[in-house]
């Protein structure tokens, strides 16, 4: 409390009547003096919200799960409202036996409970070329994580029975945009679940209500929604979100063929752009997140000069494979500028590159897969800012 004020002598409104019966807010929603967290779309990066994207405001949250009401979304013909009766997931291609399967029926296959990151591939896309975005919810807020309950996708296939030469999938959304991936057969029987809940609760309309593809550690394009077809074939289908979209266009011009993997990275999500520092020199808490689609994190390093010295930070709360993890580094802020950076490791010795490194390999046609470190600004007064070193 800066000095001269005397808040806590003062006799606040709210101290002096009742407030709401336990009743009135049956389904809760955040202070009011929350309203400011929420997801925000970038308008000029797309044509029409329909096809879009709204980012995850990480400078505002903390520990590891994304609260479902501010998960990213991307979605590429709006959101399908399905009435859950009405939905049918089908399963049908290279099987001994097509079936037609509803939302009770898949629940009575045995459950589990799992927390895995979603990142697009086109997260922090806009920066390949150089710093673009003024906030961490705009540069790498295309992630969200979450505890899934639903079913291992093994168990229908194994109802259905996959043909010998039943080698690949296509999985289909039920939404107007019908998004359609192929999906080789040993990841589909290694890890993939068909969830119907995220952190508890059903999975919102955002998410793909009531059911959808979770493809651990992959690019969150493959994660389908509103999940009602999956056809077995012996070969990937090439459709236009695998070709045209979705694959990395390198400097000679070629592309690479399907890189689903999200490769190591991190970022300080506080102090950023939209989280400055208020409270001047002293002791200051720079937080941020790491994540690897090969697995956990084992080391997280931040550096507060641009990449000359690094210190490790402290790792927080769960470590699990394909999860975000927390981290924190506790210092006191001497008050002169900073230059902020993370590079995270994974438990496979996979390190986050610079942006010059990644460059030097995969050029600047690319949008996506950029798991580049980044660099915030912090200028004496707090105010910070997306830069880049070299
Ligand atoms: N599934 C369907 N049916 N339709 C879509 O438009 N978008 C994909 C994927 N699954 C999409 C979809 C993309 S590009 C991403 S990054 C993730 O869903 C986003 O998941 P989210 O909206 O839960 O963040």
């Amino acid at each position: 409390q800066a000095a001269g004020e005397n808040v806590i002598l003062q006799k606040q409104d709210w101290r002096t009547y009742l407030g709401d019966g336990v009743d009135a807010r049956p389904y809760g929603t955040p202070s009011a003096h929350e309203a400011h967290v929420i997801r925000r779309n970038v308008e000029w990066l797309t044509a029409d919200p329909v096809s879009s994207v709204s980012f995850t405001p990480l400078h505002e949250l903390d520990g590891i799960i994304t609260p479902n009401g501010v998960c990213f979304e991307r979605h590429h013909g709006g959101i399908a409202e399905i009435d859950p009766t009405a939905h049918r997931l089908m399963i049908h291609g290279l099987v001994d036996t097509p079936l037609v399967f509803t939302l009770e029926d898949l629940k009575r296959f045995p459950r589990e409970n799992k927390v895995y990151f979603l990142e697009c591939a086109a997260n922090s896309g806009m920066e390949w070329r150089g710093a673009q975005l003024n906030g961490v919810q705009f540069t790498h807020g295309m992630i969200h994580n979450v505890m899934y309950t639903g079913i291992k996708l093994r168990h229908v296939l194994e109802e259905a029975g996959i043909k010998p030469n039943g080698k690949w999938l296509l999985v289909e959304g039920g939404d107007a945009s019908a998004m359609t991936r192929s999906i080789p057969i040993e990841k589909a029987l290694n890890d993939c679940m068909i969830a119907f809940k995220m952190n508890g609760e059903a999975l919102r309309p955002e998410q793909g209500y009531p059911m959808r593809l979770v493809v651990p550690g992959w690019e969150g394009n493959m994660w389908i929604k509103w999940l009602r077809r999956i056809e077995v074939g012996d070969q990937p289908w090439h459709q236009r979100e695998e070709t045209s979209k979705y694959t990395d266009l390198m400097p000679d011009g070629r592309a690479r063929r399907f890189s689903w993997q999200m490769d190591v990275k991190s970022v300080i999500t506080s102090p950023s752009p939209q989280a400055p520092v208020t409270h001047g020199k002293g002791r200051t808490v720079i937080s941020g997140l790491a994540w690897s689609g090969a697995g956990k994190i084992s080391r997280v390093d931040v550096s507060v000069d641009g990449g000359r010295n690094w210190r490790s930070a402290r790792i927080d709360g769960p470590s699990l494979s394909r999860s975000v993890h927390r981290f924190y580094l506790d210092i006191d802020w001497n008050g002169e500028p900073l230059y902020l950076q993370s590079r995270a490791m994974d438990e496979y010795r996979n390190v986050q590159p610079t942006k010059d490194a990644l460059r030097a390999v995969r050029g600047v046609n690319s949008i996506y897969h950029n798991n580049g470190i980044q660099t915030w600004y912090v200028a004496k007064d707090g105010v910070t800012e997306n830069v880049e070193v070299s």
